[in-house]
């Protein structure tokens, strides 16, 4: 049997917007095997939560476009009815985001907002889930759990907080967890042992994790495989090592060229990526990331470079001008 968990192929989402069709995710293909950590990274806008949200079948429901295919599981997620898909979400799918307080409940103790999904998905009576939910509590590293069970989430720090919400969405077992810049907002500190925690899961409970994040930093040793983003688009993707090591595409050094982790690990000197994110409403038919490019030719404002193959094991690139290769270098 195949241990691939998650295929999507060319997948695309469009948002009718007052100005005109704003294509967010336009036609990302890649494959994610069980038990692998993926890595999404991408500038703020790249479409990396457009492109996870549309993978769980989570859009709004009008003024939204999506063509192509997601199959998680064998379930075909792109144009599911809503019934069909909450049958997956929890169970095969959840998503843990940014912000732990929008995920939460303010006024309703942390305790039961992991019941109620216990309650609710799997059935459980009042005390198996009471008893289930202290167990996840103290799976994601809550101190005293068993007190904690009755706070309210303002009693909680940052990164206790985002805890519970990997408590929740834990709470079905299920075999994909999507992580959405889920340190961004907590202090250093913190953020490692939340990304550690990630991977004790990840290896304890079996799962395959999507990691997304602006910061190259983050994905550094977490992640077996990367995709890089760029307005809607995979530019490169490859193993960690070639992305790290031996990019092509001079949008993936720029990135890392500007995460501080990464920079300062390699002694470069920190540098904002020159220039703005495209307006995708006005995307021209070249690469989008011609107007910031030092290596743009003519040929790249012409025409869009398509993935191309690599030497690495499933690395490729869009560029028509790529960086050197470094393998055999060393
Ligand atoms: N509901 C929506 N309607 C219209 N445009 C949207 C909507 N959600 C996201 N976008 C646009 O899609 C693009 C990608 O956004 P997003 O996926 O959030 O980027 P990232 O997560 O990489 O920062 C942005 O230009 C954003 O403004
Ligand atoms: S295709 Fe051209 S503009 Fe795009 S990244 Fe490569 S060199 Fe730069
Ligand atoms: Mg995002």
């Amino acid at each position: 049997m195949s241990d691939r968990l998650l295929e999507v192929r060319d997948l695309a989402t469009t948002f009718a917007t007052a100005g005109g069709p704003l294509p967010a995710v336009g036609g990302v293909s890649f494959d994610l095997n069980q038990n692998e950590t993926l890595g999404i990274v991408g500038e703020s806008g790249s479409g990396k939560t457009v492109l996870s949200r549309t993978i769980m079948g989570l859009q709004p429901r009008t003024n939204v476009t999506v063509s192509g295919s997601a199959r998680l599981n064998g379930f075909e997620v792109v144009g599911a009815s809503e019934e069909a898909k909450r049958g997956i979400w929890g169970t095969e799918v959840a998503m843990v985001f940014q912000d732990p307080m929008t995920s939460l409940n303010p006024v309703m103790r942390i305790g039961k907002q992991i019941d109620e999904v216990l309650r609710v998905r799997l059935g459980m009576d009042k005390a198996a889930a009471k008893a289930r939910a202290i167990e996840l509590l103290e799976l994601v590293g809550i101190p005293s759990p068993v007190e904690r069970y009755r706070a309210y989430p303002g009693q909680l720090s940052g990164g206790m907080r985002q805890r519970v919400v990997i408590a929740i969405a834990l709470a079905c077992s299920p075999k994909l967890l999507m992580a959405d810049e889920p340190t961004t907002g907590l202090d250093v500190t913190i953020q490692a042992q939340i990304l550690n925690l990630l991977d004790r899961l990840k290896s304890q409970l079996q799962m395959s994790v999507i990691l997304v994040t602006h910061d190259l930093g983050v994905v550094a040793t977490r992640t077996s495989r990367i995709i890089v983003m760029y307005a809607g688009r995979v530019v490169e993707t490859g193993s960690t090592r070639d992305v790290f090591q031996n990019h092509r595409m001079p949008y993936t050094r720029a990135l890392l060229e500007s995460s501080p982790k990464v920079a300062s690990h390699s002694h470069t000197r920190l540098q904002a990526i020159p220039g703005r994110p495209p307006n995708l409403m006005k995307l021209t038919a070249g690469c989008a990331f011609a107007p910031r490019c030092a290596y743009a030719t003519e040929r790249c404002h012409r025409e869009r470079p398509e993935l191309t193959a690599a030497e690495g094991p499933g690395h490729a690139f869009a560029c028509w001008n790529p960086l050197p290769t470094t393998r055999g270098a060393s």
